[in-house]
C-alpha cells in the first residue's frame, strides 16, 4: 500500500442530536468509527490511517480501534480543517497519496476507497468522488423567496474520500485560511485541479438522524 488515510472524527454530531461524540454513535452495535475503519484497512491501497478523535476520547478510541486495524490516533481539532491538520502532520515519511475521510462515512465501501486512490495514482493531483444532485435547487434570499432555479446539471454532491498528491494536501493545508467543509476546497483555492470520481451512495455522511436509521436499514440487508 502506498496511501495514508486520514479520518477525522473529532466532531459532536449536534445535527444527531443530544449523546456521545457522532464518530462513537452505535451503529448495529459498534460505533460509526469501527465500521469506517474496518473498511478502510479492506482497502489494499491503505498502508497507514491516523484518526484525529475528540481530545477527551483519544485514549478510549486508541482502545477501540486496537483490534480493528494499525492506526495512529491523534486529538482533532475544533473545526474539521484542524482535525485534518492534526492527523496529517502525523503521518509518517513513505506513503505519496493521502485520502481524507470523515468518519461520519462509515459504510463507504473498499472500492470506492481504491477507486480514489488509483485515480491519483494515475496522475490527477486532486480526486473527489461526488454524485449527481437529484432535487431541483432553488436559490433563496433570507425571507426564504426565491431568486431563482440553479443548473442542476453542472452541480455535484461531493462525497469523501478525497485523494491527494502528499505535497498537494500539505501545501493546501499550509496556506489554509479560514476554515473550510472539505480539502479539495483548499486545494481549488491552490489553483490546482481537481477530478471527480463515480462516489457511492452507501458513502452517505450520517448527519441527521434519518442517516442512522437509514445505515441502520442498509445493514441489515434491507438495501
Ligand atoms: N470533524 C472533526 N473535527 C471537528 C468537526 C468535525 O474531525 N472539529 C469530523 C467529524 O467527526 C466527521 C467529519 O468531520 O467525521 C464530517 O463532519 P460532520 O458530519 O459535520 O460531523 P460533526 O461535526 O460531528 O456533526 P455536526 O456538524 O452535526 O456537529
Ligand atoms: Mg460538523
Amino acid at each position: 500500500g502506498d496511501v495514508a488515510v486520514l479520518v477525522p472524527a473529532a466532531g459532536a454530531g449536534v445535527r444527531l442530536g443530544p449523546g456521545r461524540p457522532k464518530a462513537l454513535r452505535l451503529l448495529a452495535g459498534e460505533p460509526l468509527l469501527v465500521h469506517a475503519v474496518r473498511r478502510l484497512a479492506e482497502a489494499r491501497s491503505v498502508h497507514t490511517i491516523v484518526v484525529a478523535a475528540p481530545v477527551a476520547e483519544v485514549d478510549a478510541v486508541r482502545e477501540l480501534l486496537a483490534p480493528v486495524a494499525p492506526v495512529s490516533v491523534v486529538p482533532g481539532g475544533a473545526e474539521r480543517q484542524a482535525s485534518v491538520a492534526a492527523a496529517l502532520a502525523a503521518v509518517p515519511a513513505g506513503p505519496e497519496i493521502i485520502l481524507v475521510h470523515d468518519a461520519a462515512r462509515a459504510l463507504t465501501p473498499p472500492s470506492l476507497v481504491e477507486a480514489v486512490a488509483a485515480a491519483v495514482r494515475a496522475g490527477r493531483p486532486a480526486v473527489i468522488p461526488v454524485l449527481p444532485v437529484v432535487d431541483t435547487i432553488k436559490e433563496v434570499d433570507a425571507g426564504e423567496v426565491v431568486l431563482g432555479t440553479v443548473d442542476r446539471s453542472a452541480l455535484r454532491a461531493v462525497q469523501t474520500p478525497q485523494g491527494f498528491l502528499r505535497s498537494v494536501l500539505t501545501s493546501a493545508h499550509a496556506a489554509a485560511g479560514d476554515p473550510l467543509t472539505d480539502d479539495a476546497g483548499l486545494v481549488e483555492k491552490q489553483g490546482v485541479p481537481v477530478s471527480c470520481v463515480s462516489g457511492s451512495e452507501y458513502a452517505l455522511k450520517i448527519t441527521r438522524p434519518f442517516d442512522l436509521a437509514l445505515a441502520e436499514h442498509l445493514l441489515a440487508g434491507g438495501g
